[in-house]
């Protein structure tokens, strides 16, 4: 993804710019102090010397199974593990999509949640502590990312619902607020101090609610691997990836809508629903396609991402607002 404020004399990047000259812009833009942050165009190359990712290192990773929920039919095949693992987003890591390496520095021994706000007992509660009180499942979901690219990915987790059970709101509580990691020592991408760390995401407590609404602790029968965001993230499939927050620590129940990190930076491109809609463009290239990983199909997307069965209903009275954004 990419924030980039258009002067008067500059064309789209799409009419301009491939994804490896627009990702070695970066820096330059960033040096420059200006806002800098690219949704690559839809025929982008993989990385940014437009080659296929290699394996990551961390391939490796301890099994984590856990029966499979057929409810979810993702309805197409599921993207090889190597090519969902190799081809990220986690900016406090970089920008460039082969981050793996960097995020190998993620230290997620001991992790620890912080639940706060607006719930009956505020308290710190480890990952391994929680995931003794809910239960686990596999499910295969899509995962459009909002540069136009797709995954399928069999995720192990949670319910978000059970989470918030657990977490007791109290009935003022209408929002859920992700804060995620934020270390400085580990994680690069955060000396680029023109972005608003740290990444934050927020969804309504009836979007949490939703049986969709996942929270992520593995995938492909592995424990999820740091440039996927170890060791618990947000899957939320029927809104555009940003959503999905990874390496979460603190979770805030709150009355007020929050801000979420790239509506901070870019609120016209970015806003706080950002459900999947191909007939709405993004305010620079077309959202009516997705180019799935690991192939170069590129695929019709589908409004709610293919999930209006479970979560159109959430929306039936916001008609008022910018629910595609
Ligand atoms: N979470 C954090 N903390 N930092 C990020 O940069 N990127 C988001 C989301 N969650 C991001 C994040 C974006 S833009 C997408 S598309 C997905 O993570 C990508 O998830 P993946 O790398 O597992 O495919």
């Amino acid at each position: 993804m990419f924030i980039h404020r258009r002067r008067g004399w500059e064309i789209a990047e799409r009419e301009a710019t491939p994804e490896a000259i627009v990702t070695g812009r970066r820096a330059l833009l960033g040096a420059a102090g200006a806002v800098a942050f690219g949704a690559a165009p839809a025929e982008a190359q993989w990385n940014i010397f437009g080659q296929r990712p290699t394996m990551p290192k961390s391939a490796e990773r301890p099994p984590l199974a856990a029966p499979r929920n057929a409810k979810y039919d993702p309805g197409r095949a599921i993207t090889p593990e190597p090519e969902a693992t190799s081809y990220n987003n986690f900016y406090e890591f970089g920008q460039s999509k082969s981050v793996f390496d960097e995020a190998q520095a993620l230290k997620t021994a001991d992790w620890k949640i912080e639940l706060a706000g607006m719930i009956a007992k505020p308290r710190t509660i480890g990952v391994d502590d929680l995931l003794k009180q809910v239960s686990l499942e596999e499910r295969v979901y899509r995962h459009r990312c909002v540069e136009a690219w797709a995954m399928t990915v069999p995720w192990v987790g949670f319910q978000l619902s059970e989470l918030v059970r657990l977490a007791e709101p109290t009935s003022n509580a209408k929002y859920l607020v992700f804060t995620t990691l934020a270390d400085k020592a580990t994680m690069p991408g955060l000396r680029q101090s023109w972005y608003p760390w740290p990444y934050t995401e927020g969804v309504t407590i009836d979007e949490a609610m939703n049986e969709l609404a996942f929270l992520s602790v593995g995938m492909f029968g592995k424990v999820i691997p740091p440039q996927n965001g170890a060791p618990i993230r947000l899957t939320l499939p029927w809104k555009y990836g940003f959503k999905s927050a990874k390496s979460i620590v603190k979770i805030t129940f709150t009355d007020t809508r929050p801000v979420n990190f790239w509506q901070a930076l870019q609120d016209s491109e970015y806003g706080f629903w950002a459900n999947v809609n191909p007939e709405i463009p993004h305010p620079r290239w077309s959202q009516a396609k997705e180019r799935l990983l690991g192939t170069d199909e590129m695929v019709a997307t589908r409004i709610w991402n293919g999930y209006g069965e479970f979560v159109a209903p959430l929306y039936a009275n916001l008609k008022n607002e910018r629910l595609f954004a």
